[in-house]
């Protein structure tokens, strides 16, 4: 009997269309295995639909592309006088990442005249843009990014934010991840990449131009917003637009799970219960930090430096030779440039020979990214710069075992006063 009822919710809810406009009113699912439920979702990239109805949109392999969007175009806009509809959605959403404290990158609920994203880049990208059409007025993308990873390119606050995104990767207006406790009135900080379901409330108010953003890890939406953005989105959605989800992994990666999805037009999409939803798969129980990021508190910036490193050696397996690779991408982070940087001056074009050159000079600090503004610990940058130029060696016996550059990390081993040139000159 329950058994029935379950099933006639599903059908119920799946799909309530305006009969005069034969088009998508609202959507509830609770998970999204029901009836009908995966023909009215096109899936992309690495997006699927779990057997206990959890849609994943990625796992943990690196720089993947996952989407999910309602099969059906919606309107948005009043075909008349071209305002912009309200609309309300809510969902539930979680991030596993293969590192506790790294996440690896995010997901947005999109709103987008698509539903494939040809081109799109993963990482910081988020599957909904690349370079070439980054920020241009003709994407008509509107979207509400759910961000783990601090990119500088894109002005990120934090590495736990949410921000919202129009035609751009560059928030028009973000703020920590937070939700309101109305017991108490205290604002409570929300970690993102916890593997904790969060539920997620956006509304987007026609008349006023508001759109707000609230967070919770609870079924109950909070009388506080979190985010509160004023924009007439008449400018920037067309008449006939997709909703759904976009995600990406990058170096860094995280299993992004979205458990429940509630919509409507011109309306508040009702909350969803979140002990209806399924619920993660077992397997994807994020497992514990390894023992080389434990112990090592470093800032935040320099965590994900070093961490990408070693994370890249773990996950691929890597032959000691390859550790050059890895910490060339360190120093890269570091520095915030690539390794062979076209934009730099020529005597700064190779970044290893020009970190080597600054600590020669005793102008290590120098190298650290401007960006950083200052911010970091001398004596942590100075270790993993130090480590870095050990590891870029090209001798194979000058550079450090593995084991050796955990134990650095762990302040086991005191590194040597002096490094040696990493050309093997100078
Ligand atoms: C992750 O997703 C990718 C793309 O769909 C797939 O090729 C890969 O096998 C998946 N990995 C795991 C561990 O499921
Ligand atoms: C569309 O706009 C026209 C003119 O402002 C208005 O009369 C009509 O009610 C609107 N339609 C809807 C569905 O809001
Ligand atoms: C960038 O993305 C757009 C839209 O998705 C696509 O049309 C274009 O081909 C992509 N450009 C490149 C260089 O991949
Ligand atoms: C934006 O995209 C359009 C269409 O693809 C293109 O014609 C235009 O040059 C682009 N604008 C910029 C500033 O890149
Ligand atoms: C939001 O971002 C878009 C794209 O960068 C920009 O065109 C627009 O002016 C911004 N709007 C506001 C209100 O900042
Ligand atoms: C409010 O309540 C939460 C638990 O619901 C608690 O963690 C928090 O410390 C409280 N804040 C204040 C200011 O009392």
């Amino acid at each position: 009997m329950a058994e029935r009822l379950k099933l006639f919710f599903w059908v119920f809810f799946v799909l309530l269309p305006n009969p005069a406009k034969s088009q998508l009113d609202e959507l509830f699912l609770n998970g999204f295995k029901g009836v009908g439920v995966a023909s009215n979702l096109r899936l992309n990239g690495a997006a699927q639909i779990q057997e206990n109805g959890v849609l994943q949109l990625t796992n943990k392999t690196q720089r993947l592309l996952g989407h999910a969007f309602y099969s059906n175009p919606i309107q948005f806009k009043n075909s008349t006088d071209g305002k912009a509809f309200s609309f309300s959605t809510s969902f539930a959403f979680a991030m596993v990442p293969e590192f506790a404290k790294l996440g690896g990158h995010g997901l947005a609920f999109t709103i987008s005249p698509t539903k494939e994203f040809p081109g799109a880049l993963p990482s910081q990208y988020l599957g909904l843009v690349n370079n070439t059409d980054l920020g241009n007025f003709t994407n008509h993308i509107f979207a509400v990014e759910f961000d783990t990873v601090q990119d500088f390119q894109f002005k990120d606050i934090n590495d736990n934010h949410v921000g919202i995104d129009i035609n751009n990767l560059v928030s028009n207006k973000s703020a920590p991840a937070a939700y309101f406790d109305d017991t108490n009135s205290s604002i409570q900080v929300l970690n993102l990449k916890s593997g904790q379901v969060i539920q997620a409330w956006i509304e987007y108010d026609s008349q006023s131009n508001r759109l707000d953003v609230k967070l919770s890890p609870s079924s109950t939406k909070p009388r506080s917003t979190l985010l509160s953005f004023h924009v007439d989105l008449s400018l920037i959605l067309q008449e006939s637009m997709y909703v759904g989800f976009s995600s990406s992994t990058g170096l860094l990666s995280s299993s992004h799970y979205i458990m429940g999805w509630s919509f409507k037009m011109n309306g508040e999409a009702k909350s969803l219960s979140l002990d209806q939803l399924p619920s993660l798969p077992a397997e994807s129980k994020r497992k514990n930090s390894t023992g080389v990021i434990v112990g090592v508190s470093v800032s935040a910036a320099l965590v994900i430096i070093l961490v990408s490193g070693l994370a890249f050696y773990l996950i691929r397996k890597i032959k000691k030779a390859d550790v050059i690779e890895a910490w060339e991408l360190d120093i890269e982070v570091v520095c915030g440039r690539r390794p062979i940087e076209h934009k730099a001056l020529p005597e700064e074009l190779m970044l290893v020979d020009w970190v080597w050159e600054k600590w020669r000079l005793g102008g290590i600090f120098e190298v650290v990214d401007s960006r950083l503004e200052g911010e970091f610990d001398e004596l942590e940058a100075v270790v993993l710069l130090k480590l870095g130029l050990m590891c870029s060696n090209n001798e194979p016996k000058a550079r450090p075992t593995m084991r050796q550059v955990v134990r650095y990390l762990d302040g086991e081993l005191p590194l040597p006063e002096a490094v040696e040139a990493p050309q093997g000159g100078t």
